[in-house]
């Protein structure tokens, strides 16, 4: 029989516009990691497509396993089980990843773990650093705003997730009035860093900070992007759109950093005798230097550690997937065939599941 060290997962995302596969085995070793952007396909949108996703997921997913395999040196036959995101995200690509998943274990009778993508972001931290529970998590994307505290596997307490538009959505709303590419949030981080004077910026282009100072820690980001709307106009110049890109970098800044301290503050409450914590970050827009700068300001005030996985593996990709089926295994956590595709799927919904 296989030692649980020695297993070889397969995992599978396509909830989004990444296919994506890659095998990591039980000694949190990444055989292989295979990401296919679909981003050229949904450019001219100015966001992501469902159809056009589901249907270019369709037409890459098995060469993306193929290449997982490849790259792995391994076949069908060696690996121990099949993982695949079945939800949340755009359904149509959901299923093509899950029903990928699903024929490639049936075929070689092989278990089929059923992932939750955020789960995924969530453990993370724990396949590239083998970061121990519990810690404190700031999943940041284009899809996803949540602050969550990880307890253990399958135990997770929400903290706060955002009330309308994801924070990555708002920076590529921002970065789209501002004449930008998509995704605009890696431009609007490029031009504010050219602004040599924030407080002007802050004072020539006057923006909210939705829900900073309010209770809890959730997240709101709709009339932030209204605001800046606003401020816009045809004349503008270069030097116009760095303060505004700098403005609203800053606006967003100031409303993490407030969330993130109510976090804290629950999280010491929950643990007041954890020395040094962990606070990680994944997602997109967890590569924002000036946010990052920001929070780890924040949180060494708290005597905590503010980390992000490597950038491969805080944006979606199929090691998260694979490396969630391999603590899921481990602790005879496998699904059957009618395991489901789910659009929505929130991370308490495990715990009740697992019961
Ligand atoms: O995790 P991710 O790659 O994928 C999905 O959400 O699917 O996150 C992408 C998001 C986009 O909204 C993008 O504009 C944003 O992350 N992003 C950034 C930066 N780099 C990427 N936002 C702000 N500053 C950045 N440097
Ligand atoms: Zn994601």
């Amino acid at each position: 029989m296989t030692q649980q060290t020695d297993i070889k997962i397969l995992g599978i995302e396509s909830s989004c516009d990444e296919t994506a596969a890659s095998i990591v085995t039980g000694k949190r070793e990444i055989l292989s990691n295979i990401v296919s952007s679909q981003i050229k396909d949904h450019e001219r949108f100015g966001g992501v497509v469902p159809e056009i996703a589901a249907r270019a997921h369709m037409e890459q997913i098995e060469l993306i396993v193929d290449m997982a395999l490849k790259d792995a040196d391994m076949a069908l036959d060696d690996i121990d089980g099949v993982a695949a995101t079945c939800g949340p995200g755009l359904i149509g690509g959901v299923i093509v990843g899950m029903m990928a998943g699903k024929t490639i274990a049936s075929m070689k009778n092989k278990p089929f773990i059923g992932v939750n993508h955020l789960e995924g972001h969530v453990l993370s931290p724990r396949l590239s650093d083998g970061m121990a529970f519990p810690y404190l998590v700031l999943l940041v994307s284009g899809a996803h705003t949540q602050i969550l505290i990880a307890h253990d596997l399958g135990d997770y307490e929400l903290l706060g997730t955002t009330l309308d538009d994801a924070v990555g959505e708002c920076f590529d709303k921002v970065g789209r009035m501002l004449g930008l590419p998509f995704p605009g949030g890696k431009y609007v981080a490029e031009l504010a860093a050219q602004c040599n004077d924030r407080k002007a910026a802050a004072q020539k282009f006057q923006l909210p900070r939705p829900l900073k100072g309010r209770k809890g820690c959730d997240f709101s980001f709709s009339g932030l992007k209204t605001a800046v709307l606003r401020h816009i106009t045809d004349d503008m110049d270069k030097n116009d759109k760095i303060m505004l890109a700098a403005a609203m970098e800053d606006a967003v800044a100031d409303v993490m950093v407030d969330r993130v301290k109510k976090a804290i503050e629950i999280f010491k409450d929950r643990y007041p005798d954890k020395n040094k914590s962990h606070i990680v970050s994944g997602g997109g827009v967890a590569a924002n230097i000036t946010i990052k700068k920001r929070l780890t300001d924040l949180t060494d005030t708290y005597n905590m550690i503010f980390t992000a996985p490597p950038a491969h593996l805080c944006t979606d990709n199929g090691a998260m997937i694979a490396w969630a089926g391999v603590e899921r295994f481990k602790r005879g956590l496998i699904d059957d065939m009618s395991a489901k595709a789910r659009p929505r799927w929130p991370l308490q919904e495990l715990q009740k599941e697992a019961k």
